[in-house]
Formats: structure tokens, sequence, C-alpha cells
């Protein structure tokens, strides 16, 4: 009766908790968050300074009593701590802008499949510390799904590619369930690593995570494209220990994360390979859909869809993608029901 009542006054709540990005859905306004995963704390109070965008400015420059975190590693919360306290400031956030009087909503949470029992259970208390009511978990890859609109409840088979920071979740459902899937640490995070190596490689020279990933955006592509591109890269010579400015091409960034493309080409072949026949068939007449931030690496569509002879698609809008699965999942009992996961308190 309580929980009826107090749940009137607040909003519900759909969530895409990643490693590199959180975003908020809001019944009824759609996403109102979507800031990096990180928070900046003071070591000596043991104080919030900044989250999302302003933390993601700290990283990297902090003084030492100042720790710019990114609470989940992999897909996985690394410091249960500092994730909590982020849910928390989004969550009250979204109450202050919207004049609720009682923060305690829903919420809907989009989860790699891969998780322990253990840190599901670490999410559902952080959702529930951070105020929330009733915690639903829900695998990224089918909240991918439902966020693009495919028939995930028909006996038909979607396959999903969700390529985040962290992890690439490979599934593919049929009648509301996830029939095979596989996560692979190979993701947006391991093409930043891969051309920090590669630069360090061949030109001895040092640069920042957050450089290797604006080059990836910039100029990096996994098939060539019509017009080569190039990119002036300034880091630190491991020779000289000072300055030193580079021009990099689009060729070269293709080199450097070749490798992650492949592991990628190869593990979604190894899902198709464990796929029921009727379910393949499918897959070849309907294509496969990419989805996360990394799907937007330029010519991913096509290496996969060459390498494995199935048409790829790319979402609308795949950074967005989970959230508004999550979003639309709220405004669903029917299909919430159908595709939750089960949780602690079930
Ligand atoms: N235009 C682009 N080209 C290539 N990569 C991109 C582009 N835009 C964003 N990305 C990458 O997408 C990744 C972030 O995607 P997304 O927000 O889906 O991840 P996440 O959901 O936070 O992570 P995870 O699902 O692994 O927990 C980052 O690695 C980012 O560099
Ligand atoms: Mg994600």
């Amino acid at each position: 009766m309580f929980n009826k009542l107090i749940g009137k006054f607040s909003h519900d709540l759909g969530i895409d908790l990643g490693t590199k990005n959180t975003l908020v859905y809001v019944t009824d306004k759609g996403i109102v968050i979507n800031e990096p995963s990180v928070v900046a704390i003071n070591k000596r109070t043991n104080e919030i300074l900044e989250v999302g965008e302003a933390a993601k400015k700290m990283v990297g420059k902090t003084p030492g009593h100042i720790e710019a975190i990114k609470p989940l590693v992999d897909g996985i919360i690394s410091d249960f701590e500092v994730t909590e306290k982020m849910l928390k400031y989004f969550i009250t956030k979204v109450h202050k802008e919207n004049f609720a009087l009682v923060p305690r909503p829903r919420v809907v949470i989009g989860i790699s499949l891969d998780l322990t029992e253990v840190e599901k259970k670490a999410v559902e208390d952080a959702a529930k510390s951070a105020g929330a009511r009733k915690v639903y978990l829900i695998d990224e890859a089918m909240a991918t799904a439902i966020g693009a609109n495919l028939p995930v409840t028909e006996a038909t088979a979607t396959m999903i590619v969700d390529i985040g920071g962290g992890t690439t979740e490979i599934a593919v459902i049929s009648l509301g369930g996830v029939v095979v899937w596989k996560s692979i640490k190979a993701a947006g995070n391991e093409f930043d690593n891969n051309i920090i190596e590669y630069i360090r490689e061949e030109f001895n020279i040092l640069i920042g995570e957050q450089l290797a990933e604006s080059i990836k955006i910039a100029i990096g592509s996994a098939i060539p494209m019509d017009a080569p591109s190039e990119i002036e890269v300034r880091g630190r010579d491991l020779v000289t220990g000072l300055p030193k400015a580079l021009m990099v091409s689009d060729k070269q960034i293709r080199e450097a994360i070749s490798r992650t493309v492949s592991k990628m080409i190869e593990n979604i072949k190894i899902i198709l390979e464990t796929t029921p026949p009727e379910l393949v068939s499918d897959i070849y007449e309907r294509g496969l859909y990419l989805a996360g931030g990394g799907a937007l690496l330029r010519g991913l569509d096509k290496a996969i869809s060459t390498a494995t002879k199935i048409p790829v698609k790319i979402v609308d809008d795949p950074l967005t993608c989970v959230a508004r699965g999550t979003g639309l999942l709220l405004g669903n009992k029917e299909l919430l029901e159908k595709v939750v996961l089960p949780t602690s308190t079930d």
C-alpha cells in the first residue's frame, strides 16, 4: 500500500548502466541522462565532486587527493560503493528536475548476460540503495532488440551484436528468450588499447586513452574507405621524454585494430555454429543487428557481412538502444514479465 502511494509520485526509470556511458530513460519523457560512467571523488573527505561529463574531464588530470573513478570495468561493477553513488546521483537528479516528491521509482536495468549471481545482486543492490523500489534486470541484448522494435517474442531468430566499451554481447533471441549467447571482452576499449599499443610500438610515442578513442572515432575503420584520411596526434616521445606530434593514417589505425575486429568476427561465427539450424536460416534471411557505440566504427558492418555472408544492419541510434528498450519495457508489463531475468528477491 505504502509502496503504491510513493510509486505514484515517482517516475519509473530505465537504465543502461554501461562501462562507458550511463543512460537514464524516464517514462513519458525519454532519455534524460546520457553521461560517461565516471565519478570524481575527494579521497580526503570521501565526498563526490563531479559525476558524468564533468568528472570525465578530470580523468588523468587530478591532483593527489582527487580520484576520477570508472566504477564499471568490462560491464561489471568493480567499485560497488562508487556505482551506488553514481546511480543515486543520477536518480536524484532525475527526480529533482521532475518535481517528484518521493524518489522511489521502479527501475529496469540492462545488464550483461555474463554476470554471475553475485554480480547481478550487486547491480540490484546498488539500484535499491540508490532509491529504487523494485528492480528488474534485463539482458542487454534483449533490451537492445526491444529498443530496435524487433520481434523478440515471435518464433523467429533475432541476432544481436552489441559492441559497447567493455564487452561485445553476441546473442540469438527467439520466443522471448536468449537461445545462444556469448560475451567477449573485445569491444570499444580494446580498439583504443590497440591504438595506444600500435603508436607506442611503431613510433615510440605514448598517447592516452581519450586521445586513442578520439583517433578511432575520427579516422578508424574496419575496411578501406573511399577516401584515405589522416590525423595529427600528439604524445610523449618515449626516447626523449618530450612531447612530439606525428601524422597517423586510417590505414595504420585499421592495422592496429584488425586483431580485435577479427576476434569479433570469429566469435560471431562461433555463435552461428552453435545456433540451431532453423534459427540460423532465419538469421540468414533477416540479418544480424549491430548495436552499441562500436557499431559506429566505419565499415564494421561490411566486414562482418563479408566474413559471415549474412546481411548486417545497424540499429537506429545504436548508443541509446538499450536505454530505449528498458524504457519501452516500463510501459509494457506483459513483455517485461516475459523477458525479466530472475533476481534475488524472486
Ligand atoms: N563513431 C564511433 N566510432 C567508433 N566507436 C565509437 C563511436 N562512437 C562511440 N564509439 C565507441 O563506443 C563505445 C561506447 O559504446 P556504449 O556506450 O554502447 O558502451 P557501454 O554500453 O557503456 O559499454 P558496455 O556495454 O560494454 O558496458 C566506446 O568504446 C566508444 O569509443
Ligand atoms: Mg552497453
